[in-house]
């Protein structure tokens, strides 16, 4: 099936309120779980909180909206939850509580789809599981380019809750042999924020190095998510969603040497490569980024 009813957690936020229209414009139905409401056309609301399990169960068996009354069969089921609700970094809220909401957000999500049967669920994992992002001080990553297979290993609760998060979605994917794919986002840049943001990126590339220099477009991250819902019986997956190029304009072989010296580098760098890889993505999923930041911003 193409066309797919899909529950989506957190719809409101930063990533969501993009990654949202573009899986309405390639025709599936949304609702989007949220503590706040997403004004989009076409998109169905429920406000609901991810750290009450009912919430998620009774959400995940709801009508998606008051059109879905009238053929009178019943309740339908979603084909698919997307879950990217979650307080989206340190210093937001206290540790321990940011540690609490996307822990035990994120099991009450992946459990109540498991146990409803919803067989496709992708979450929303994060780049900063590699432990550069957060850490005291300057640290270094074991190896470049970041991929998938890394031996993870963050020093803050919001790093730390997003390993949680994976190693959740791994144990209920062996149990029920459903496809959960994890997303280790990259730092996720909407199309206002080339003109405002990368122009400083470029004065003061060091201001990048605890990104490891990785951006996501927001809508290319939409194509992704959209690519997890049609590339089926992957089982448990991790993906790091980022674009093909670092946010900067040295070169990826400076940028390693520069910024990273020392730090043992896997194969010859392409020109522009991302020292957060998006070769997984490109590779298994067919993800085509669209939205290279040298549309948006020339360098002077
Ligand atoms: N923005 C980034 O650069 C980035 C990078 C890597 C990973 N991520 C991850 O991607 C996801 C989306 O990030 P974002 O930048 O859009 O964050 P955001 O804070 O803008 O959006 C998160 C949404 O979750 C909702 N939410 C928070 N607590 C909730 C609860 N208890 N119940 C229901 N809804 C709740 C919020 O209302 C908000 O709309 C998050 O999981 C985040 O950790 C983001």
């Amino acid at each position: 099936m193409t066309k797919k009813r899909i529950l989506f957690t957190g719809g409101s936020g930063k990533a969501g309120k993009h990654v949202i229209p573009y899986l309405l414009n390639q025709g599936h139905r949304v609702m989007n779980v949220d503590l706040v409401r997403l004004d989009y056309p076409g998109v169905d609301n429920l406000v609901a909180d991810i750290t009450d399990s009912g919430q998620m169960f009774n959400a995940m068996s709801s009508y998606a909206g008051l059109d879905e009354l009238e053929p009178g069969n019943g309740v339908p089921r979603f084909d698919a939850v997307v879950h990217f609700a979650a307080i989206p970094r340190i210093l937001i809220t206290p540790d321990n509580e940011t540690f609490r909401v996307n822990t035990i957000g994120t099991y009450n999500v992946i459990e109540a789809a498991v146990k409803l049967g919803i067989k496709k669920i992708i979450i929303a994992s994060s780049e900063t599981t590699y432990g550069i992002c957060f850490s005291d001080g300057q640290t270094d990553p074991h190896v470049l380019p970041l991929q998938e297979d890394y031996d993870v290993d963050p020093m803050d609760s919001y790093g730390l809750s997003k390993v949680v998060n994976e190693k959740t979605a791994r144990a209920f994917q062996r149990r029920s042999g459903f496809d959960i794919y994890a997303l280790r986002i990259g730092n996720v840049i909407e199309p206002h924020e080339y003109a405002e943001l990368f122009p400083l990126y470029f004065k003061n590339p060091a201001m990048r190095r605890r990104n490891a220099f990785c951006y996501i477009d927001a809508r290319d991250l939409g194509q992704i998510v959209d690519l997890c819902l049609k590339n089926d019986n992957l089982g448990f997956q991790i993906f790091n969603a980022g674009n093909d190029h670092n946010g900067a304009i040295i070169p990826a072989k400076e940028l390693a040497e520069r910024f990273f010296p020392g730090v043992p580098v896997t194969h010859d760098l392409e020109e522009h490569e991302a020292l957060f890889s998006n070769r997984k993505i490109r590779e298994v999923l067919g993800f085509k980024e669209q939205h290279n930041w040298r549309k948006y911003v020339k360098p002077d």
